[in-house]
């Protein structure tokens, strides 16, 4: 009988691109996606952009822009994305949407109408400029423990200690700047610590899915264990699931200023796209999937991937609201790791935080990654390396030297000398390969998501489609008189193998084997296969070149084109990247803490505002003269002509020292225009009176030793304005 099955990925933060870190996560269920549809299983696989929360509306606010209007901008983003990379949704919502609105209010009143919901008043840090309360990642201050400056308020980056935001020393608001202000207001809590729930979740744990497979994987089982603790513990508390205006998302029905928290509606997404697909579609029986009773019956599968910095939300509160709240429950969560490139987390100035969008725009094939990313999934949560060479060999060894070899070597000859008919294959090679395949291996693998074992199955089977080129040689055959008839067979034979191949392939290499079924004009391959060879006379089309070999060079561009100098080290989770912290429960506080938050790092400084920024009189200026200083390890003497003339009207320079002789010999600097600030008070140093400032350039993670300084485009004057 064929599953039904309902598979997510994890919604997308609104507030971000797509980088390679994500899209681990997304091939690998397009790749289950794409295999369950070739067994003849119904899948419906949706996805939506996860809109709401602090850090997008600050963000729209700093773009100009309404939310509403920001969000519509990402969601085409990240469907444009998606669809490069042959992630293939039936659905890409938004969780800003009347579905979701319709079933985040359903839930949460049928768990208020079964005593699940409770409020309480907490006490939190207030922005007293901007009128809100604060989120953990919008806070900062000096670590409690080392003392770092600037660290967030829930973990320091620099000795990785965890503290509650009340225990920074001199907090300051992230968004005005302002120190914050304790204040009480009343919350809303998911009652998780409902015996209920504890027991619910135990038995949820243990079941499996519709294939027999543990619904959890063993290391997400083991946290499971963690965080339930022995029979008869109960180490769960409950969660706050509102927010006080202003906050970009649903207002609680009868609870005005009170909105339900991003990480309430954001599961509900996934079944808000699906309602909104149900609709476009007009066939679904929508609460076969959705409602706890309709499903057990109707045996349908609700299978959730995602990243492994958010299992806590998907296998604690997710099941535990759904359960309650009359609604079917998952059936499974396919976990995934963090993102690696070349063994270190992803880094803006190492050029390796890259955007999907940007490997598409240096013209790489979406499909190396696949290959690669897939080769790479085992169907555990460990994280994933991306090694740049390690790519490079495996696609042009596999891919194009094994694979697409066989088709490039034989199909040649079948269009020049055979008029593109194919001859009657030669049974006994047929045979042997056929012996060959391991189908019943590769499924399993591709069920278990095991896609590197099944890559190696198929390149096992390649290899032996190789040898059979190698050892007849069509290229010889075809110099040689009365070799006709065998050289015929030889290349058909070759195809019908090759063929096989792109069956297996096809789940991860989709736009590849449409192409190869175009080329050998066939029809769609399906799973099981069945492997009657391409019959004689079987007219194929002309071949045209399938794939081209990676070249270090567009890695390098690559590379290149992501290269932030100035941008602190960006995290790295596939799956996310901006999200907002949380303040009520050391819980909460855990999940979140899992979660680097990107968009913190983009409000690292306090935002000023216009007038604040014109306070600072930057202006062009020209390095007249530059010496090195006596004594000092790190300064050289500039004498900067900014177009100032003193009393008389003769030009008038300023002495800056500048700190800058690690990177710069004071003879190459004579002449150079560059950046200085302008008004700096006058500072007296042991070697005199220092002027200003200039700017100069230089990486927050250490990992780009150098001070660049700054220069402006041709035609730049001396004493200029830069605003
Ligand atoms: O981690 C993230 O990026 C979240 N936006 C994922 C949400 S998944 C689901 F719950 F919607
Ligand atoms: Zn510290």
């Amino acid at each position: 009988m064929s599953r039904k099955l309902l598979v997510t990925n994890a919604l997308p933060y609104a507030n971000g691109d797509i980088h390679l870190g994500h899209l681990v996560g997304y091939i690998q269920a397009d790749i289950w996606v794409r295999y369950q549809r070739m067994r003849g299983n119904q899948v419906h696989y949706v996805c939506a952009d996860d809109t709401h929360g602090t850090p997008v509306m600050l963000r729209a606010e700093k773009e100009g822009l309404t939310p509403e209007q920001l969000i519509a901008r990402v969601h085409g983003e990240h469907l444009r994305d998606f669809t490069a990379f042959g992630v293939a949704f039936d659905n890409y919502h938004s969780t800003h949407t009347s579905e979701n609105r319709f079933y985040a209010e359903d839930i949460y009143g049928k768990l208020k109408a079964g005593g699940m919901i409770e409020t309480r008043a907490i006490e939190q840090y207030y922005d007293p400029v901007k009128e809100m309360f604060l989120p953990d990642r919008f806070i900062k201050g000096e670590c409690p423990k080392c003392g770092a400056p600037d660290q967030y308020g829930d973990n320091c980056e620099a000795c990785g200690a965890a503290y509650a935001p009340t225990e920074l020393k001199n907090p300051y608001s992230a968004v005005s700047g302002a120190k914050p202000v304790l204040k009480t207001s009343e919350h809303y809590f998911f009652r998780l610590s409902d015996e209920r729930a504890v027991a619910f979740l135990r038995e949820w744990t243990r079941g499996t899915n519709a294939a027999g497979q543990r619904r959890l994987q063993a290391e997400a089982a083991n946290k499971m264990k963690e965080w339930l603790g022995d029979e008869g513990e109960n180490k769960l508390s409950d969660w706050d699931i509102s927010r006080d205006a202003p906050y970009f998302g649903f207002e609680i029905p009868g609870a005005p200023g009170k909105y339900f928290y991003v990480w309430l509606d954001a599961p509900i997404g996934y079944l808000a796209s699906f309602r909104n697909l149900a609709g476009k579609l007009g066939d679904i029986a929508l609460e076969d999937y959705t409602d706890a009773d309709r499903a057990e019956a109707a045996g349908t599968e609700m299978v959730h991937f995602i990243g492994k910095d958010i299992l806590y939300f998907h296998a604690l509160f997710w099941p535990a609201m759904l359960k309650f709240a009359g609604y079917r429950t998952p059936s499974q969560l396919c976990v995934n790791g963090f993102l690696t490139v070349d063994g270190a987390k992803m880094s803006k100035s190492r050029g390796t935080f890259i955007t999907a969008h940007s490997y598409i725009t240096q013209k790489l094939n979406p499909e190396w990654l696949r290959y690669y990313f897939a080769g790479k999934s085992n169907g555990t949560m460990e994280d994933v390396d991306l090694n740049l060479d390690d790519m490079i060999a495996k696609v042009n060894s596999d891919l194009v030297g094994k694979y697409v070899n066989i088709a490039s070597r034989c199909a040649g000859f079948i269009a020049r000398r055979f008029d593109g008919k194919l001859a009657a294959s030669d049974t006994v090679a047929t045979m042997e390969f056929e012996a060959a395949h391991r189908a019943g291996l590769v499924a399993q693998a591709y069920e278990e998501r095991d896609y590197g074992r099944a890559l190696r199955e198929i390149m096992h089977l390649a290899d032996t489609a190789n040898q059979y080129v190698n050892e007849n040689k069509p290229w010889e055959l075809a110099k040689q008189e009365g070799q006709e008839v065998r050289l015929h067979q030889v290349c058909s034979t070759a195809l019908t193998m090759f063929r096989d191949l792109t069956l297996y392939l096809k789940p991860v290499l989709p736009a590849l084997a449409v192409e190869v079924e175009r080329f050998l004009a066939i029809e769609p391959m399906a799973w099981p296969p069945h492997w009657a060879a391409l019959p004689a006379g079987h007219e194929i089309r002309p071949y045209q070149h399938l794939m081209t070999r990676i070249e270090r060079k567009q890695i390098d561009a690559l590379l290149e084109a992501n290269r932030e100098s100035l941008a602190p080290a960006a995290p790295t989770k596939p799956g996310g990247d901006a999200r907002e912290g949380e303040a009520a429960s050391s819980q909460q506080r855990h999940a979140e803490k899992q979660q680097h938050a990107a968009q913190a790092a983009e409000t690292a400084s306090p935002q000023i505002s216009i007038d604040d920024f014109g306070k600072v009189d930057l202006r062009i200026a020209r390095i007249v003269d530059a010496r090195h200083v006596e004594g000092a390890d790190k300064l050289i003497r500039l004498s900067l002509d900014i177009g100032e003339t003193d009393d008389s009207g003769a030009p008038r320079t300023r002495q800056v020292f500048a700190g800058i002789k690690s990177a710069y010999d004071p003879a190459n600097l004579v002449g150079r225009l560059t950046v200085m600030v302008a008004n700096l008070a006058p500072r007296k140093m042991k070697f005199g009176m220092s002027e200003g400032m200039v700017l100069a350039a230089s990486d927050t993670d250490g990992r780009t030793p150098g001070l660049f300084i700054l220069s402006p485009d041709a035609g730049a004057q001396p004493g200029m304005r830069v605003k």
